[in-house]
């Protein structure tokens, strides 16, 4: 959870600086397009950061012997695990010393970009791993990092975060500075059709719900604004086509592209409600975050069916092309009814089984206390709203009686 002075030190953050989207690559090809840049840019002894997964099933064959062929000394960690360890990023950051290597090269999820960011940072500076935790910690240019994102739906190819678990506190650690952008990203269809149905629909769910909770923040911005809008647009028709059928390229194409211009608003508008519930239904039951996010996004829609109309509305008559409908509350409820029937299409159930009512009151304490502290929601919830929408979940009733 981000505390009171992270949520301050963010919003500075994004008022100091200019983020610039990282150039990127996407296609056919792309990861190698991805990796011939980096050697034009004088690396030649990358880090390759990576899930054994991806390594053992010959996915990574042409980028190693593409880098062999132009001369590079590969340094392979291949240590990933979902929610890295500080001790992942130690391990990543000795292998670096080791072989005294020049970039990182990350290719995953968004547990390898967020452990291959810190890796990079750790790598350059002097600071214990503690100490570069929290915001604008970073003393020293990270290492030259490249990411190849495999899932679509994190956007942590081009966010300033990483998120790495404390295993002696078992806390999870935010590591927050413009200087985890990478130079450059690579969205690749010969590995994104390789993602399974269950976590397409998740991850894009995901994506799904930071464009959304950044169109609805208070800090958004024309840019943010703009960024939400085409995500959405490219989500909400590409995710089922994705879903359907794994191998059609352009759609997964189109859904990594949603996926990093929603991550790009996020980033500078922040996130709402979904997330705030979401982690703290994470931390209790291990529930996939996309999956959580998912069940939970129609709902807090809900919640925000009036003071969000016009913003609904304006998503329903993009994505229509104009509406029939004589109201914006008309409008917004047809955009709800279509988010609620696109998780339905991608297979995400209504109800979460794993939910127990004796957590109800801790899970909706944190969460507000993760909102206030963090996001710039348009409504601000009570803990008798958290309460009904955790009930419906629990029951699996679509409609939230709010009043
Ligand atoms: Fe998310």
């Amino acid at each position: 959870m981000i505390s009171l002075p992270m949520a301050f030190a963010l919003r500075a953050m994004n008022r100091l600086y200019t983020l610039e989207k990282p150039l990127t690559f996407s296609g056919k090809g792309a990861m190698i397009k991805l990796a011939d840049l980096m050697v034009r840019s004088g690396s030649r002894r990358p880090l390759l950061v990576t899930d054994s997964f991806l390594l053992k099933n010959g996915m990574l064959d042409g980028l190693l012997e593409f880098l062999a062929n132009e001369g590079c000394d590969v340094t392979v960690y291949d240590g990933i695990i979902p929610n890295p360890t500080f001790a992942v990023v130690e391990e990543g950051v000795a292998a670096i010393r080791a072989g005294k290597c020049d970039s990182v090269f990350a290719v995953g999820g968004g547990s390898a970009i967020d452990a291959a960011k810190v890796m990079a940072a750790a790598s350059t500076s002097k600071k214990s791993l503690d100490k570069l935790a929290g915001i604008l910690k970073v003393d020293q240019p990270l290492l030259p990092f490249y990411v190849v994102a495999t899932t679509s739906g994190t956007g942590s190819e081009v966010t300033t975060a990483a998120v790495i678990s404390d295993t002696q506190t078992h806390k999870k650690k935010f590591f927050v500075d413009p200087k985890y952008l990478p130079v450059a990203a690579a969205f690749d269809t010969d590995l994104l059709v390789s993602l399974p149905g269950p976590m397409t629909a998740g991850t894009g769910m995901d994506a799904l719900t930071h464009a959304i909770e950044a169109f609805i923040s208070r800090a958004r911005t024309p840019a943010t604004d703009r960024d939400a809008a085409t995500a959405i647009r490219l989500i909400v028709e590409f995710l089922p086509v994705a879903y359907s059928n794994g191998n059609d390229e352009h759609a997964r194409e189109m859904v990594a592209l949603g996926s990093f211009l929603a991550g790009n608003a996020f980033t500078r508008a922040g996130l709402g409600y979904v997330h705030a519930i979401s982690h703290q239904i994470s931390a209790h039951y291990n529930t996939p975050h996309g999956l959580a996010n998912a069940i939970l996004l129609p709902r807090v829609l809900r919640f925000n069916r009036q003071v969000s109309a016009e913003r609904f509305a304006e998503l329903e008559r993009m994505l229509q092309g104009n509406s029939s409908a004589p109201y914006a509350l008309i409008q917004a409820d047809q955009f709800i009814e279509r988010v609620d029937a696109l998780a339905s299409t991608v297979g995400i159930p209504v109800n979460l089984d794993d939910l127990q009512q004796k957590d109800f009151a801790s899970i909706a304490k944190d969460a507000l206390a993760e909102a206030r502290s963090s996001y710039a929601v348009p409504k601000v919830m009570r803990k008798s709203d958290v309460t009904k929408i955790l009930n419906s979940v629990s029951n699996g009733s679509r409609s939230v009686d709010f009043a």
